[in-house]
């Protein structure tokens, strides 16, 4: 398939120019004025319009079992609501049960990801960490495309890795070129806070906010930061999602130490009072972690983004069923953790970002695809509107509205946590490996039309 794109105006993290693009078997093969169409399949107009890297979503759980349950977007569904919203590859993870070989779980979620309508690539959670576990790590980097391997200081029934095993597996990551990631919240005050609420016959919803405070994660934040310092490790925090915790983040990069951080698009618009809903169904459908905070955190968290302190934003894509969640309405901790945002993250940043003027349509590209690519070792193949790089692009329309909805999601869910929340600025057609996936509102992709994209080490 050959197409060229007239008219529009191409939009890279760096800069900003009026040009045409030309597309190739999969790939961009040109960028400038005045492009021949001679060989062109199609033309496409894009008068009007803005030519962007395609989104990269880099935390998203597709089809992820917890327990007996998994959630509801697989990577059929999820890959299409991605592709609905601009995002056309996604780092989703392997979560090794303790014990279990990574190399198993790896080819576990290849198997699972084999119908995926969009492009993805996986982080590999250390859930153990031992002589076996080192060995398997440097295999997965070596013949597997894996280069980040990601870790939990809570959860600590299932996922969650001590630090004396988190610094060894940082240090290994390190030597191998991988970055280390790392969901950061305490669980002893977590798992205090809990018992002391259900004591006090709070099991509404609520208690899932009251037992996750901000300080919580900030700990958890400073703490990761000093072991990744004594391992001389880059660290990423994923779902960076409060004020403490990037005052940390912060003080470590003025200090030279690699730190990135990564945003939701839900902790950027959801307020914290959507727990207190009287409706314990209702107030359920948010429970997520780290919970929504309050608009002092959102205005942090913005003002990260626009300074580059945090250089991504992500889904953290995981969703339950509401029948699901109504496992834990009498009991908030047995409620399962995550929110959707695959099909509204790019809106969302547009919108709140763009629209509110927090930030450029420069910074809106890197903060949803180059920053990710750059980050995760896939530039320029991705994150770039330049000739060599993968066509994976969408044609973005500044204008165009979206009024948010569980009726017409994609997402395998009855709800929507953004539900009757209007955006402005949408996808207009979405460019997945050289063919038009997404056009008049509608998203026309094979099951297994995604490419797997494999990362290679940093040197
Ligand atoms: O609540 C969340 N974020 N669930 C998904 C798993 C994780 O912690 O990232
Ligand atoms: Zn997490
Ligand atoms: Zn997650």
């Amino acid at each position: 398939m050959n197409l060229l794109i007239r008219n529009g105006t191409v939009v890279n993290a760096d800069r900003t120019e009026k040009a045409d693009v030309l597309i190739d078997k999969g790939k961009i093969t040109a960028v400038g004025t005045g492009l021949n169409s001679s060989n062109s399949d199609r033309i496409i107009d894009a008068d009007g319009l803005l030519i962007i890297p395609g989104g990269i979503d880099p935390h998203t759980h597709l089809e992820m079992p917890v327990g007996e349950i998994h959630t509801a977007d697989g990577f059929y569904d999820g890959g299409k609501a991605a592709l609905a919203g601009g995002t056309t590859t996604v780092i989703d993870f392997v979560n090794p049960l303790r014990g279990q070989s990574y190399l198993e779980a790896f080819d576990e979620w290849m198997r699972r990801a084999e119908k995926a309508t969009c492009n993805y690539s996986f982080h590999v959670t250390v859930t153990w960490f031992d002589r076996q576990a080192a060995e398997e790590m440097r295999i997965l980097t070596e013949s597997y495309g894996v280069n980040s391997f990601k870790h939990f200081t809570t959860y600590r029934d299932t996922i969650m890795l001590a630090p004396d095993k988190m610094l060894q597996s940082f240090t290994h990551a390190r030597k191998l070129g991988c970055l280390s990631t790392v969901h950061a919240e305490n669980d002893e005050i977590i798992t205090y806070l809990q018992q002391k609420l259900l004591a006090q016959g709070i099991t509404h919803p609520k208690g899932h906010a009251l037992s996750r405070p901000p300080l919580a994660e900030a700990e958890a934040t400073s703490r990761v930061i000093a072991l990744a310092r004594i391992a001389r490790a880059p660290l990423y925090l994923v779902h960076l999602s409060c004020a403490g915790a990037l005052d940390a983040v912060v003080a470590a990069q003025l200090d030279g130490q690699k730190v990135y951080a990564e945003s939701l698009c839900g902790h950027l618009v959801l307020d914290e009072s959507v727990y207190f809903a009287e409706d314990r169904e209702t107030a359920a459908q948010y429970v997520m972690s780290p919970p929504y905070r309050t608009e002092k955190h959102r205005q942090a968290l913005w003002n990260g983004i626009a300074s580059g302190a945090i250089q991504t934003t992500a889904s953290d894509n995981c969703t339950f069923t509401q029948s699901n969640r109504n496992r834990g309405l009498h009991d908030f901790t047995k409620i399962p953790n995550g929110s959707p945002g695959i099909e509204d993250r790019m809106r969302i940043l547009w919108d709140q970002g763009v629209g509110q003027k927090r930030i450029t349509e420069e910074q809106f590209v890197a903060a949803t695809s180059t920053n990710a690519a750059k980050i995760f070792n896939i530039y320029p193949q991705k994150g770039a509107v330049a000739p060599g790089s993968d066509a994976d692009i969408v044609l973005w329309s500044p204008t165009k509205t979206h009024k948010t909805s569980a009726r017409t999601h994609r997402h395998a869910i009855d709800y929507s946590v953004f539900e009757g929340m209007t955006f402005t600025g949408s996808p207009h057609m979405t460019i997945l490996n050289g063919g038009v996936v997404f056009e008049n509102d509608r998203v026309e992709v094979q099951p297994g039309q995604g490419n797997y994209i494999p990362r290679r080490p940093s040197a």
